[in-house]
C-alpha cells in the first residue's frame, strides 16, 4: 500500500467539517478557482481562518473567515460540484460563524456575485459596501478582487465576551 492508498483509507466516509491544514492549500485553491471566486488574499490567515468539509473524496468544500479588527470577512465558501445540496455549505458557514463568535467579533461581512439569496437564508442581511469598516474594506477581496456589482451582506453577532 503506498502513501496515497493509506491517506484514502484514513478519509472519513461521512463528510465532516474540520479546521484546514497546510496540506489542504492545493485543494482549496483549486476549489475556489473552479468556482470562479477571487484568489486575492486567499493565503492571508491560512490555514487558521479556514475550515474544510472532508469526506471520502478528500476536500469537498471550504469556507474562510478572515478577521479584520472587530469584524470578520466570510469568503471562499465553495462546495465541490456533485456534493452540493447536502448541507455541507450550511455546515461550513455555521462552523465559521461559531469561530467568529468565539473570537468575539462584532459581525461578519461577505461579498458574493451569485449566492446572495442563499446567504440571506442563513440570516445575512444586505449591507452597504461603502459602510464596511475601513480595515475590512482595505482587504484584498474587498478592495481588489470582487466586482463593485457584487452584493455585500452582513450578519451582526451577539457579543460573546
Ligand atoms: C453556494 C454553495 C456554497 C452552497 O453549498 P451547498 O452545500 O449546496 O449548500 P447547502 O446544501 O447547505 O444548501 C443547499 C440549498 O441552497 C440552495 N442554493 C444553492 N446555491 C444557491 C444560490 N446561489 N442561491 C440561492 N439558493 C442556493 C439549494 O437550492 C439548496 O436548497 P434546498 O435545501 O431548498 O434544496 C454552493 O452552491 C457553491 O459552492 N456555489 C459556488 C460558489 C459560490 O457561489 N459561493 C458563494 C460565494 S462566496
Amino acid at each position: 500500500m503506498d502513501a496515497r492508498d493509506v491517506s484514502t483509507f484514513l478519509l472519513p466516509a461521512e463528510p465532516r467539517v474540520e479546521p484546514a491544514s497546510e496540506a489542504d492549500w492545493a485543494a482549496i485553491e483549486a476549489l475556489t478557482r473552479t468556482a470562479g471566486l477571487p484568489s486575492a488574499g486567499l493565503a492571508e490567515q491560512f490555514p487558521r481562518a479556514y475550515a474544510v468539509a472532508r469526506g471520502a473524496g478528500g476536500v469537498l468544500g471550504v469556507a474562510g473567515l478572515q478577521a479584520f479588527g472587530a469584524f470578520g470577512l466570510l469568503r471562499s465558501v465553495v462546495v465541490r460540484a456533485g456534493h452540493r445540496g447536502a448541507g455541507l455549505g450550511r455546515a461550513l458557514v455555521s462552523d465559521r460563524l461559531a469561530a467568529a463568535s468565539r473570537a468575539g467579533l462584532e459581525g461578519v461581512y461577505l461579498l458574493t456575485s451569485g449566492a446572495a439569496p442563499w446567504f440571506r437564508n442563513l440570516g445575512f442581511v444586505p449591507a452597504l459596501r461603502a459602510a464596511a469598516p475601513r480595515e475590512l474594506a482595505e482587504s484584498p477581496e474587498f478592495s481588489e478582487a470582487c466586482p463593485l456589482s457584487a452584493d455585500c451582506l452582513f450578519l451582526p453577532l451577539a457579543a460573546s465576551r
